[in-house]
């Protein structure tokens, strides 16, 4: 049976994505964690300048789900390159680091900063983060998203992951510019902007006030944006938004995603990419699909 897939270029021996953010910044689970099952891991978002992040509190479980305004706390690009990425790198799976930015040019230092690492096998290009003070998240305006990535195309040839937001209507216009921008593939979803209130206190919960909703409850908005993208433009998917088991992650590929990605979960259980892999091996061997590719996009309607 074969699980492995390729996102583009980028060969990963599963298709599945531990999410930037939720996993780490360079090798802090590696003790917990079984690699085997792990296509990719993608570094928590790093920037030109270090962030200290948001006041706390930063992050409050909700019913469905999770909401954060963590902001981007991070060494800054310079710190990250000479005490984490060596950590980073050694781990047994494919390395993703995923750059932010404020500005376009702060995008564009951070990757010429890491293109000549050959142990960085992509980058993810994070236009989507809502805990940081922005005036339009990249990912919401199809020109934008199309000016940077051409010109983050231009300076390297490692595999360009974007990362896109799913609070827009027309989805497909950003795909067909990250597509048109000759990146390699698009991950979905981030977060979602979101409120949760204390009515004995009237305050939010969180330090930030506002914050980016995870977890359960974002799935079904998750999988309309992956389907309506994969029926629309032909470009490798990485697939998420509330994944908690095998199930969860076989919709994902039926909707048409090449590769799934595990960013909440692994808060509370790091280690889960073991079980998803063999759930949806027994789902494969069940339904007698012998190739992960012969289940892509296979939503019947
Ligand atoms: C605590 C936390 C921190 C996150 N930090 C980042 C980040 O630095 N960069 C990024 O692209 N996404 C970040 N995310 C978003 C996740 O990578 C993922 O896209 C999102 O949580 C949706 O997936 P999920 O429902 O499986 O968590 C973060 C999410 C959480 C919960």
């Amino acid at each position: 049976m074969n699980l492995s897939v390729k996102v583009g270029d980028l060969y990963l021996k599963t298709p599945i994505i531990c999410a930037s953010g939720t996993f780490g910044l360079a090798d802090e689970l590696k003790d917990l964690v079984d690699y085997s099952a792990i296509g990719a891991v993608v570094s928590k978002t790093i920037t030109l300048k270090p962030q200290a992040g948001n006041p706390p509190p930063r992050i409050y479980e909700l019913p469905a789900g999770v909401i954060n305004s963590i902001g981007l706390e991070n060494p800054g690009i310079d710190l990250f390159i000479k005490e984490k990425l060596k950590k980073f790198v050694s781990l047994p799976t494919k390395h993703i680091v995923s750059v932010g930015g404020f500005e376009d040019k702060e995008y564009i230092i951070c990757v010429e900063k890491l293109e000549s690492f050959n142990k960085i096998d992509a980058f993810e290009i994070n236009l989507s983060c809502p805990n940081i003070k922005l005036k339009k998240l990249i990912s919401c305006d199809a020109k934008h998203t199309l000016k940077l990535l051409r010109s983050l195309r231009k300076l390297t040839k490692k595999p360009i992951i974007a990362k896109i937001t799913a609070e827009v209507t027309d989805i497909v216009e950003i795909a067909k510019a990250i597509y048109d921008a000759g990146a390699d593939a698009v991950s979905l979803v981030n977060t979602f902007f979101a409120l949760a209130i204390n009515i004995e206190t009237k305050k939010t919960y969180l330090g930030n006030v506002y914050g980016g909703y995870s977890g359960l409850a974002i799935k079904p908005i998750a999988l309309y944006k992956v389907w309506k993208i994969a029926k629309n433009i032909d470009i490798p998917i990485i697939g998420g938004g509330g994944i908690k088991e095998a199930k969860d992650a076989i919709e994902f590929i039926l909707a048409g995603a090449v590769a799934i990605s595990l960013g909440t979960i692994n808060l509370t259980e790091p280690n889960k990419a073991v079980e998803i892999l063999e759930g949806m091996k027994d789902y494969m061997k069940r339904k007698n699909i012998k190739d992960i590719k012969n289940l892509r996009g296979g939503l019947i309607v």
